[in-house]
């Protein structure tokens, strides 16, 4: 191809409405390039992607619009040379910035005209890491559970043996306190191995019309000792009249728990612990693939375009969340504790998402942090959906 000149050629494709019309609406970025090699037509998709108004790119050397990230690639020369190419490539863009891309190219006409369609696959490579990573994590839970059913067995044999030799010593016999030790340890095993199943195996939901409210009185008890010596100050406010849900409320009240603990050792020099039971409405996203198929009766129950939820929210004024464990809190075994199993929010989220409901935490580093559980109102969306919830993402890892 001769070296692209300044002056635009004269005439115009053959098809010229139509590629207009077709252009215009594209999702994929188009560039029209003349037999000269220069723009001769963009369209919106492809100002956004390259970073260009499309002042800027009438004209110009469409090689050097199109650049990718490796040095000498010329695609749209290869393109004048090809009757049809398809490729991946990462772009060069204006801004310097570097954008993933499948580019196909069409020549056409003679003197040859060429279209250059650019599609983004920024969002496409986002999902696919995702799923990897979902995959990832689903592989590991069923991995350490069975890891942890291995270990279940020779562990309470260790645990009876070591109660057997505790009861022959002496209670000052040095070798008690060793007896004690193993005890404790197998104590602690036992703890991260119930985890560990409840994870990759959780029951299933046992439903029954409850109120929340009941379930964060029962947390409160459960977590009246540790309140107390990290010397809390505790609050809580519940709506009146709230209808009762239909979940189960031991697990409910196990979710609690453990977003409570997390809030508790969120404060060790102190703070308040607030827990809010209310009824909330949210507008419902844009109808899409992405669409949760349970959003459909929730919808309904407050009027067409809003989701209406219970919600509880465990609000701590603790130490906060960084943005890089925010990202990663719901993994399982991320943990920032030097005792801590980094099941807690797994585990939670597996049995929010078993009740159709979801969690969401919203955080600011040194100030505290508001985990936010949400109970969708009708009894099926409550109901134990097929599919293995546990490779669905969390609704948020922070508020979006
Ligand atoms: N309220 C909170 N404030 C600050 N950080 C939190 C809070 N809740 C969770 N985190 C962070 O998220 C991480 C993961 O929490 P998760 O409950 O899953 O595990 P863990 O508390 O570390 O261990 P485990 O719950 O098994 O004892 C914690 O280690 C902590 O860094
Ligand atoms: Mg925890």
């Amino acid at each position: 191809m001769p070296k692209p000149t300044p002056q635009r050629a004269s005439g115009a494709p053959p098809t010229d409405a139509l590629i207009q019309a077709l252009m215009e609406d594209a999702e994929a970025g188009a560039l029209l390039v003349e037999p000269s090699g220069h723009v001769a037509r963009s369209n919106p998709s492809a100002e956004r992607l390259f970073g260009l108004g499309a002042a800027k790119l009438l004209g110009a050397a469409a090689a050097d619009v199109v650049r990718t990230v490796v040095a000498g690639d010329d695609v749209v020369r290869e393109a004048f040379r090809t009757a049809q190419g398809e490729r991946e490539a990462v772009l060069q863009t204006a801004n310097g910035g570097e954008v993933p891309v499948r580019v196909r190219t069409y020549r056409f006409g003679k003197p040859p005209w060429v279209l250059v369609t650019l599609h983004d696959l920024t969002q496409m490579r986002r999902m696919q890491q995702e799923l990897r990573r979902h995959e990832r994590l689903a592989t590991l839970g069923q991995l350490s559970a069975g890891v942890a059913h291995e270990i279940r067995n020779p562990l309470a044999g260790i645990g009876t043996s070591a109660q057997v030799l505790l009861k022959r010593f002496e209670p000052r016999d040095e070798r008690a306190r060793f007896a004690q030790v193993i005890l404790e340890e197998v104590a602690r095993l036992d703890r991260i191995v119930t985890s560990l199943l409840q994870y990759a195996r959780p029951r299933t939901p046992e439903l029954r019309s409850s109120h929340l409210s009941e379930c964060v009185d029962k947390v409160i008890a459960l977590a009246a000792d540790r309140i107390a010596q990290a010397q809390l100050r505790l609050e809580t406010q519940v709506a009146p009249k709230l209808a009762p849900l239909y979940i189960d409320p031991d697990l409910v009240t196990q979710v609690m728990l453990n977003v409570t603990i997390n809030a508790i050792q969120a404060m060790p020099t102190g703070g308040t612990l607030r827990f809010e039971v209310a009824k909330v409405r949210r507008k419902a996203p844009p109808r899409g693939p992405g669409r949760r198929a349970d959003d459909h009766g929730a919808r309904r129950a407050g009027g067409p375009g809003w989701i209406e939820y219970q919600q509880v929210r465990v609000i701590d004024t603790g130490v906060g969340i960084p943005r890089g464990v925010l990202a990663k809190m719901f993994d399982p075994f991320f943990t920032t504790k030097s005792t801590g199993t980094g099941l807690g929010l797994s585990i939670s989220q597996t049995i929010m998402q078993e009740h159709g409901g979801s969690i969401a935490v919203d955080s600011r580093e040194g100030r505290g942090t508001t985990v936010l559980l949400n109970f969708p109102l009708e009894k099926r969306n409550g109901e134990r959906r097929q599919h293995d919830a546990r490779t669905e993402r969390p609704d948020a890892a922070h508020r979006r």
